[in-house]
């Protein structure tokens, strides 16, 4: 399989590109800026990508490529394509010259297309671009020829066909770049040729074998939450292995309105899964939150209670099942490659959910979906027969609707909670919007105001709703609901749930607000 590597110097955006290079069906992946060579001839790249990030060239300890990396993609012809710094870096090392420009260009900009050459090829001569530096190339060293301009940046792209070496100094990964997608495909297509051949069929098939030849005839364990990753890794693997399969399902009180069942009916009911092993731990979970009001010792108690029900409920199943030596997670690409880091290597392995359970429980780890991202994670579970509305949920927190109800948590607050929220997702979808929306979801807000019902003054909680648009959570902005909807929302709350008597509509974006409550 042709696969090209996005070396990273720190960008916000390296997975935006790597994600870019998959949707052509291209395999990319995300590499630390200071690999070293033996390892990247392993990869054995049909293109490489240096992406942008924050520093300058000139910098003590700004990201420079290795020794011999330039040598060693001349001899072996592979063509190199800088978006930003990583523009700045070809010209620096190739003996050209950066330097700061009196005025920063921010936004979207119009490009001069001097030279429509391969990389520009099929583009206007004038296209809008999104820019975002600093430094610029003043000189470039010789053999390399300008290709475009804008009015602040004479030298806005480059190529030297010879050492098939590209740059450009706007970002055509990101959505304002109008083209973009064009001057991607352009590389991946015209320049570095590579195959098509990342096909999530073949991808299955190839999985499943895999998995087989692993397992051989002993067992694996995994802990399904009901959520995408869990549940897609769960489909995969028991393809593969059947029943050998053991999940643990655990219940700890903080799930949203009848999950526990669907999620039961989805693998047992529909999919066939004969050892799914639900725990209902919600007495034990709520007994130890009981009186909690740090949002962040919630999310420890809840973690080590997980882990602790987890290994439990583990070690029995070992006893009645040898055989059982490894345990499954679902973990995907970006949980595991994190990018945006400047110093040091880059790729890092997160402190995700995921992978923190039980280090001393001497199972081997099995991570099926780890090359994934998220779209291609989905596309793969409808492809294996997961039910849609399953795998298009909204994102939920793993301390669940512990976060939603601010303060000490209770039964009651949360079955009050689950009311309501039951109430919200019923009509965004009626209204067709569960779609549009990253997520939406009802906060108890421990405050009681006034209200009356029927003859009687009520004294109840507030409850808010948040409803938000995002691409990737790192930024949302409120949802602009409509008003018929909001109020009939509010009505149906407040007529049918004990406990609410006023519903508020959170109007704040992230940032500076976030997105859960605490
Ligand atoms: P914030 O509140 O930081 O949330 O704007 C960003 C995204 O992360 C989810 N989130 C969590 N997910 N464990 C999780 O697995 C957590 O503790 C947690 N806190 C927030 C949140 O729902 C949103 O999608």
């Amino acid at each position: 399989m042709d696969i090209i590597c996005i070396i990273d110097m720190g960008s916000q955006y390296s997975h935006l590109i790597a994600r870019r290079i998959r949707e052509f069906g291209v395999y990319s992946e995300i590499v630390p800026f200071d690999i070293p060579i033996n390892k990247l001839k392993k990869l054995d790249p049909k293109g490489i990508i240096l992406s942008g990030g924050p520093s300058s060239v000139y910098e003590t300890g700004s990201p420079k490529l290795t020794e011999g990396f330039f040598k060693y993609c001349v001899q072996e012809n592979i063509p190199i394509l800088g978006i930003c710094y990583g523009l700045h870096l070809i010209i620096h090392q190739m003996g050209g010259e950066i330097i700061q420009s009196d005025k920063k260009e921010y936004g979207k900009t119009e490009l001069e297309i001097i030279e429509q050459n391969l990389i520009f090829k099929s583009l206007a001569r004038r296209e809008i671009v999104w820019m975002s530096h600093g430094d610029q190339i003043k000189t470039l060293p010789e053999g390399f020829i300008t290709l475009a301009k804008t009015d602040t940046c004479p030298i806005a792209a480059f190529e030297n066909q010879k050492l098939s070496l590209y740059g450009v100094q706007f970002h055509p990964e990101v959505y304002h770049t109008i083209n973009g997608k064009i001057i991607l495909e352009n590389f991946i297509n015209l320049i570095a040729k590579a195959k098509r051949d990342w096909l999530l069929e073949n991808w299955i098939d190839k999985k499943i074998q895999e998995i087989k030849d692993i397992v051989g005839d002993k067992r694996v364990i995994l802990g399904l939450s009901g959520g995408v990753d869990s549940s897609v890794a769960a489909v995969l693997i028991h393809r593969a292995i059947g029943d050998k399969l053991y999940c643990i399902f655990v219940n700890n009180g903080l799930l949203r309105k009848d999950e526990e069942k669907e999620v039961q009916k989805q693998f047992e009911e529909k999919l066939g899964f004969k050892n799914l092993h639900y725990i209902d731990a919600e007495d034990l979970f709520l007994q130890k939150l009981k009186n909690v009001e740090d949002p962040e010792e919630k999310r420890k108690i809840i973690g080590h209670t997980f882990i602790e029900v987890f290994e439990t409920q583990t070690h029995e199943l070992e006893r009645k099942n040898p055989g059982i030596e490894y345990l499954a997670q679902g973990t995907i690409y970006p949980d595991r490659i994190e990018t945006a880091q400047t110093s040091e290597s880059a790729a890092k392995i997160k402190s995700h959910h995921n992978l923190t359970l039980p280090p001393d429980m001497k199972l081997k780890i099995i991570e099926p979906l780890k090359d994934l991202y998220k779209d291609e994670v989905r596309n793969i579970g409808i492809k294996l027969g997961l039910d849609k509305e399953l795998i298009e949920r909204h994102p939920f927190p793993g301390p669940g609707l512990a976060v939603r109800v601010l303060g000490p948590i209770d039964k009651r607050g949360l079955d009050i909670l689950r009311e309501a929220d039951k109430i919200l997702l019923e009509e965004i979808k009626n209204a067709n919007l569960y779609q549009d929306i990253w997520q939406v979801f009802c906060v108890l807000i421990p405050v009681r105001t006034v209200g009356v019902m029927g003859d009687f003054r009520t004294y109840e909680y507030i409850c808010s709703i948040r409803a938000v648009e995002s691409v990737d959570a790192m930024t949302a902005n409120f949802a602009k609901l409509d008003w018929d909807l909001l109020e009939k929302i509010a009505a149906r709350i407040i007529n049918e749930v004990k406990g609410f008597n006023r519903v508020v509509y959170d109007i704040s974006n992230k940032p500076p607000s976030t997105i859960e409550y605490e």
